[in-house]
């Protein structure tokens, strides 16, 4: 049985087929890049796993389980974390509390409920705050522990979105654009991170735009473009694949 299944996936917005018919098969432990122009449906393809919205068509299994009809807050307590393309973070809690309240989050709490526990309990929570704190040290934020979210650079938020995605338990890692922004110097701390973390065992499927760093890190590449699944393969493939140049370059024919 595969880790997750999608089948026949799509989804209209105002008459536009966002997702059209989108089918494919992560297996797990797997590390698999997501590319396609902008504007293809990737984000969107995540929102239908994560639950935060409803395809007009189609089946998601996760570790056999249907969950295309589940809320939000059971899929994740199923195992799956996603990050978001423009960061979720509270401004005025520190880089630890952020971190204790996205494992919270991600066990399926309400955000409500999760935020008033995470300042309440505080103190009683050893566990949790030892787990965060490993994982703030894992992607190098522990000096930053008590700092507020709001203090944070760009690439340090994306690091701290990372370390909360490890702090979540989940087993399938949802990344979109992990590395957008952020300085070459970040962007190799991110990508070390996200190798680590599939190789602790982690199923992770990630959205990135740049060919260089996803030939780097992934041994199998999507492709979508207006919505459709036009490649699915190994980098090498997936370059000379004629579909995804002309998705990418046009038409090359009038150049040949
Ligand atoms: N909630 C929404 N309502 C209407 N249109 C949307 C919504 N979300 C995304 N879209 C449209 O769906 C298309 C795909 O968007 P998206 O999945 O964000 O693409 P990508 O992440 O590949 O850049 C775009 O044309 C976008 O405008
Ligand atoms: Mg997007």
């Amino acid at each position: 049985m595969p880790f997750l299944i999608l089948e026949n996936l799509s989804k209209h917005f105002d008459g536009n087929l966002v997702l059209d018919n989108v089918s494919l098969q992560l297996k797990e432990r797997e590390l698999v890049a997501m590319i396609g122009p902008n504007g293809s449906g990737k984000t969107t393809l995540f929102n239908a796993i994560s639950g935060f919205l409803k395809p007009d068509q189609g089946k998601i299994i996760f570790k056999g389980i249907e969950i295309n009809n589940l809320p939000p807050n059971k899929i994740a307590r199923l195992g799956i974390t996603r990050s978001f393309q423009r960061i979720r973070l509270f401004h005025q809690l520190s880089v630890l509390d952020n971190m204790l309240l996205a494992a919270r989050y991600n066990e399926g709490e309400k955000l409500f409920s999760a935020l008033f526990r995470t300042r309440l309990i505080h103190k009683e929570e050893e566990e949790n705050i030892k787990k965060s704190l490993e994982y703030l040290s894992f992607v190098g934020l522990f000096d930053k522990k008590d700092s507020l979210g709001e203090n944070l650079s760009f690439g340090q938020r994306k690091l701290l979105e990372l370390a909360m995605a490890f702090a979540s338990d989940a087993d399938l890692i949802l990344l979109d654009e992990p590395t957008s922004g952020v300085f070459p110097e970040t962007k190799a701390k991110i990508i070390q991170n996200i190798q680590k973390l599939n190789e602790d065992g982690k199923t992770i499927l990630f959205i990135e735009h740049d060919m260089e760093l996803v030939m780097r890190l992934a041994k199998r590449i999507i492709v979508l473009d207006h919505g459709k699944l036009i490649a699915d393969g190994h980098p090498d493939e997936i370059v000379n694949n004629e579909h995804v140049l002309d998705a990418y370059f046009g038409k090359r024919k009038s150049y040949a």
